[in-house]
């Protein structure tokens, strides 16, 4: 990892399945990102222990994650892949994070408030702690860059406040971390529901489209989506938000700028537009699980070992710094 590349980090939790809305708003940044960056990309297994799981389904979603970012063209030879938990300082300067961070900041996060909202009782202290874990995430490796979906903006600011906190009480010491956002794409709306943002614990499987859905779903799904009135194919998300949104997910697939394809099918009724989209993404997930399906757990563990070693020495080399401002070393 020594070079003089900015660095840049981000990860994801494996727990369920990711949809196109994880691609296209995270993942398909850090994909363009790797060569200009030093990139580390994580699965971050303590924050999936947050919320309740099935310790079998955990241990094979970490492994399915690895291999989401490996088909999805994350190349183990330009960027980090690893697992949160095999890491230990990610925990330890959490803690001493935890002793920067006020129950004010942490009153403030919006993801707290909903996912509580929905279960008052059994919510833990973990995930109500879930913010400064990721923020020790990315102060932890000097990371410049975290490329994210818009629903992350909040964490990933809290993550600049923990940092200037610090360096403020304790003397210049972390790096302070930009957010880095799709100018579109960042926030995908649901199939069924452009007012909401796509996710995969929306009450109906067609509000997203899995990672993992058989192509033929797929196309249904696509077929079945929202449209606005009207019947003209304009990118403008104020007005017509369910064609913006579907003029989105067309262009970044296809790599193709949205006026292009506002020209092209201008003369042409939602009906062709979604035909073609909806071609589109089937060659998307066909060669996504082509990829996914030759790669094997042997493979995944190496990528993960490998990942890990190669930067427990920033991870370590930073929590001593850390520990020496505090006085604890
Ligand atoms: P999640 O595991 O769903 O919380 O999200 C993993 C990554 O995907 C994060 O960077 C999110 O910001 C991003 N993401 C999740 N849902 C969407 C969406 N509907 N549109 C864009 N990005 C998203
Ligand atoms: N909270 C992020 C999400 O749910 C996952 C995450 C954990 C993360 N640590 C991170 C993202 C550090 C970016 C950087 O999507």
């Amino acid at each position: 990892m020594k070079n003089n590349k900015p660095v840049t980090f981000s990860g994801i939790q494996p727990s369920g399945e990711l949809h196109i809305g994880n691609y296209l708003g995270a993942i398909s940044q850090w994909v363009d990102m790797q060569g200009n960056y030093s990139c580390i990309f994580c699965i971050v297994d303590y924050h999936a222990i947050t919320v309740r799981q099935d310790p079998k389904k955990l241990n094979k979603n970490i492994r399915e994650i690895a291999k989401i970012y490996l088909a999805l063209g994350i190349d183990p030879k330009k960027s980090v892949i690893f697992q949160q938990s095999s890491i230990n300082e990610h925990t330890e300067l959490a803690w001493i994070l935890n002793c920067i961070a006020r129950i004010s900041d942490l009153n403030k996060m919006t993801q707290f408030k909903d996912k509580a909202d929905k279960n008052q009782e059994k919510v833990t202290v973990g995930l109500y702690d879930y913010p400064v874990l990721m923020a020790a995430d990315i102060l932890l490796y000097n990371t410049d860059q975290v490329p994210v979906g818009k629903d992350q903006s909040q964490h990933v600011e809290l993550s600049r406040t923990l940092a200037k906190r610090f360096n403020k009480r304790f003397g210049q010491t972390f790096r302070i971390p930009g957010l880095k956002l799709r100018k579109q794409g960042a926030n995908i709306m649901g199939l069924d529901n452009p007012e909401k943002k796509m996710s995969k614990s929306a009450e109906s499987k067609n509000n997203y489209i899995a990672l993992t859905d058989a192509p033929e779903i797929a196309v249904k799904k696509i077929k079945k989506a929202v449209t606005d009135s009207g019947s003209e194919i304009k990118y403008d998300p104020k007005n017509k938000k369910a064609i913006s949104n579907l003029l989105t997910i067309y262009s970044i697939l296809d790599n193709k700028p949205i006026n292009n394809l506002e020209k092209k099918y201008k003369n042409s009724n939602y009906g062709k537009f979604k035909d073609d989209l909806a071609q589109i993404v089937q060659n998307f997930l066909k060669e996504f699980q082509a990829k996914y399906n030759r790669i094997n757990d042997k493979q995944v563990d190496q990528v993960l070992e490998n990942g890990a070693d190669k930067i427990r020495p920033i991870a370590k080399q930073t929590i001593q710094r850390v520990k020496s401002k505090i006085g604890i070393n």
